[in-house]
């Protein structure tokens, strides 16, 4: 109820404020500053009859993120769907009213029904379009199915192999998240769950992992040592690979985002950085392209290929969108090239993460 009186009492002052007719007009010295100002009494007496007019939202669960020490981001819930356990990771799936059915992964959000498109087509579509003839595809991680089922997309594809050590997580996401049943049932994908060892080469590898986490289960996937003596060998020579890069925004890119990216620098002669903003993570995600062949940006070429190669419509890419995506703000652009931080075993960075439940006290 607390909680309802002060979401009206913060929307109301703004409006208050924008308008015109006003003759209380309320700038910026005269912005109240707590809850016994004087003019906030007004609006929270009104606030007491507005409450009758919105929809009643009563919500009994939230599910809390916690994206810094100091920061946290509520979902409310219609239900909590799902929930698992494995050796490495916790895991559910949950009905938020905002987002859709929610991937949670270790207290972290993974995806959300509602704008994971934005994620998988970034992660999957720019390193598949840019090579010039990929038939083999190597998934590290993506135990969700979402990246697998981008991947098949692509009319040529012969062979898609999936790399995940989560059976747990795999089997979970199989048989409760619908979108992905198709691709998880398509005889082209081949799932391993041990770290697979076979001198077998990709055209193109996905680094689908879960973020570097201090004590997480797929940090050393990150170091230069396992690019160069693991991942490079798994590479045609043409090919190219592609990791997610955590969180790229203004404030979170010295995370983890700008080590990935100058680590490959280290491993690979031609390296691009590229983000989009994901409204379910309230931030923008990054991504780094990674190859010793040249990775060549031309919009018309990559709207033939997107055309010629891909089956139905993408959501959210087109030839324009790709090489846009690439082009950084000064803040980024300065931090990508000023970085030096490389990954090793002994010397990694980790970004935040955990989240709790709200009222039920349960971790996720
Ligand atoms: C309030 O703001 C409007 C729009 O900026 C302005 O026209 C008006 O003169 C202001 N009223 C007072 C009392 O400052
Ligand atoms: C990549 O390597 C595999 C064998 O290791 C081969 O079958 C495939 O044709 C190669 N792809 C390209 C584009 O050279
Ligand atoms: C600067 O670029 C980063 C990465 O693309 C993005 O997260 C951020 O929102 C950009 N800043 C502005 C003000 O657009
Ligand atoms: C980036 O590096 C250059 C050259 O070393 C230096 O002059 C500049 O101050 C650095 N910028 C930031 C933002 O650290």
């Amino acid at each position: 109820m607390w909680c309802l009186l002060y979401a009206i009492m913060v929307l109301y002052v703004p409006f208050h404020g924008f308008n015109e007719n006003s003759d209380n007009n309320i700038t910026e010295e005269e912005v109240p500053d707590g809850p016994h100002d004087q003019r906030i009494q007004s609006p929270l007496q009104d606030a007491e009859t507005y409450r009758w007019q919105l929809p009643l939202l009563q919500i009994e669960q939230w599910f809390e993120e916690q994206l810094h020490p100091d920061l946290k981001l509520s979902f409310a819930l219609n239900s909590v769907l799902h929930r698992s356990t494995s050796a490495f990771q916790k895991i559910a799936l949950l009905d938020t009213k905002h987002f859709g059915k929610v991937l949670v992964i270790d207290g972290k959000l993974q995806s959300a029904e509602r704008d994971e498109f934005i994620y998988h087509e970034s992660l999957v579509h720019p390193a598949l379009l840019l090579h010039h003839k990929p038939k083999t595809v190597y998934i590290m991680g993506g135990g969700e199915g979402s990246t697998v089922r981008e991947v098949l997309k692509h009319r040529d594809i012969e062979k898609v192999v999936m790399c995940d050590i989560d059976r747990v997580v795999v089997d979970f996401c199989r048989s409760h998240l619908t979108v992905n049943q198709e691709a998880f049932n398509n005889e082209k994908l081949e799932l391993v769950f041990n770290d697979a060892k076979g001198s077998e080469k990709f055209d193109v590898i996905i680094g689908d992992l879960a973020d570097p986490l201090e004590g997480g289960p797929c940090n050393h996937l990150y170091t230069k040592t396992f690019y160069e003596e693991v991942l490079k060998p798994k590479l045609n020579d043409s090919g190219i690979f592609v990791t997610q890069g955590s969180l790229a925004g203004v404030l979170t890119h010295k995370e983890v985002f700008t080590s990935i990216y100058n680590t490959l620098k280290h491993v690979f002669k031609y390296v691009v950085a590229y983000t989009a903003h994901v409204p379910s993570f309230v931030d923008t995600c990054g991504w780094v392209l990674a190859s010793d062949e040249p990775l060549k940006l031309d919009v018309e070429e990559l709207e033939i290929r997107i055309r010629e190669r891909i089956r139905g419509e993408l959501q959210y890419l087109d030839g324009a969108s790709i090489a846009s995506s690439t082009i950084m703000n000064k803040t980024l652009h300065t931090s990508l090239v000023n970085e030096t931080h490389i990954y090793t075993e002994e010397s990694a960075r980790f970004t935040h993460g955990r989240g709790i439940f709200g009222n039920s006290q349960s971790e996720i």
